[in-house]
């Protein structure tokens, strides 16, 4: 009997679920792995947030809600995203809250690609963009992210990448797997683009907060808001990511097909937790500068672990919590590509990293190091990278 090949061949799906299904099975053989592999905060979900879960259970809301969300969070989300960027948004015609970021990306791809499109994603990125364009039967374009240009999208790239099949732009500030952010140049460079081709841009700004050095965030919600979905969500500022919370907010004729899609996939996110969001944003925020504080000792923490080695390079990451590592001259030596030495680096020093070519083909010869694990953990992993990679360099 036949399956889908599309799905079976063409759907790459997301690579830190199976280091971290790896790293399990590692573990079950009783063998202690530092995880650094997997994009999530170690913290625990703060305790006010927690308790309106449990009222909102104990109140009996534990029924189907309608697929665009309940009206009290898509009203919270559209003035805290309003307030936010200085825009107007209306919670009803504007506003989706969907199972994860995750599922409003995958939505609103579904929702504007069609047979054929072409979708700008920047390369490394987030696999789920790839994956959304190609499922809605387009073609991701990917440009690549590079080194020299602090891994940031530049208009100029983009432009280059633009064709009469591009439908839409995806953009990524703070960055996924590279912590790069965009500069206000850029970010403008790229609206006008759109404004230029008539393009809409997917503005995913899930690590929005978690910034350092003072480096500004910036967003085409500012420049151009009639042809952006903002995609966000409540995993990493929060630390909420098995509470399964994200939104987008789009035009309104995005917006319709976005809740279709809802609608047939999961018919919506669980009532309580959907409560428990408005507690978020309504309550207090100094849990997410909490958040960038430690995700920035961590990444001090880790840079100066990786400064001690000869061999391996990397670009100082001014957000997110993610630091991406070029190992290609240890492969070179063991000739291997960067999942093999995931594979070699998790079974030999027990640390689980996520290789690069899971985040797009230019993330070859690279590794992606995740500071959600304790200080002592992100400085131990790196140690032992360190180790390895100039020990078998030198050799
Ligand atoms: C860039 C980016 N966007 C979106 C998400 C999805 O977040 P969630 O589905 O947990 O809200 C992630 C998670 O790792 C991410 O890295």
């Amino acid at each position: 009997m036949k399956i889908s090949r599309k799905i079976s061949e063409g759907i790459l799906g997301e690579g830190a679920f199976d280091v971290l299904a790896k790293a399990k099975m590692l573990e079950s053989r009783g063998v202690k792995v530092i995880h650094l592999e997997i994009g999530e905060p170690d913290f625990d979900t703060p305790e006010h947030i927690k308790r309106a879960a449990n009222d909102a259970i104990m109140r009996g809301e534990t029924h189907y809600t309608p697929s665009a969300g309940i009206q009290p969070l898509r009203e919270a989300i559209a003035e805290y995203v309003g307030e936010y960027y200085g825009v107007k948004v209306d919670w009803a015609s504007q506003v989706a809250v969907s199972t994860g970021a995750k599922q409003a990306i995958f939505a609103t791809l579904c929702s504007i690609v069609e047979e054929g499109d072409e979708v700008i994603c920047p390369d490394p990125g987030y696999p789920p963009y790839a994956d959304g364009v190609r499922f809605s039967g387009g073609k991701p374009v990917f440009v690549r992210l590079r080194p020299e240009d602090e891994f940031r999208m530049t208009p100029e790239a983009v432009s280059e990448a633009i064709t009469s099949r591009t439908r839409a732009i995806i953009i990524n500030s703070p960055h996924n797997p590279c912590g790069s952010m965009l500069t206000r140049e850029q970010v403008k460079g790229i609206c006008e683009l759109a404004e230029d081709h008539d393009l809409w841009i997917i503005s995913d700004e899930i690590y929005r907060g978690i910034q350092f050095d003072d480096f500004e965030h910036y967003s085409p919600m500012t420049f151009t808001p009639d042809r952006v979905v903002l995609i966000d969500g409540f995993s990493k500022r929060y630390a909420m990511t098995g509470w399964r919370l994200g939104y987008a907010v789009a035009p309104p004729e995005i917006l319709k097909n976005i809740v279709k899609v809802l609608n047939v996939t999961t018919s919506c996110p669980a009532a309580f937790t959907q409560w428990a969001a408005i507690t978020a944003l309504r309550g207090p925020q100094d849990f997410v500068k909490w958040v960038a504080d430690t995700f920035k000792r961590r990444r001090d923490i880790a840079l100066a672990e990786l400064d001690k080695s000869e061999s391996l390079r990397y670009v100082r990451p001014t957000g997110a919590f993610y630091v991406f590592v070029d190992v290609s001259r240890a492969l070179k030596k063991l000739n291997l590509d960067s999942k093999g030495f995931m594979e070699w680096f998790m079974e030999k020093r027990q640390v689980a990293v996520l290789h690069g070519s899971s985040m797009g083909p230019s993330g070859e010869g690279w590794i992606r190091i995740s500071f959600g694990n304790s200080d002592e953990n992100v400085r131990e992993g790196c140690r032992r990278l360190v180790e390895e990679v100039d020990r078998i360099v030198k050799s």
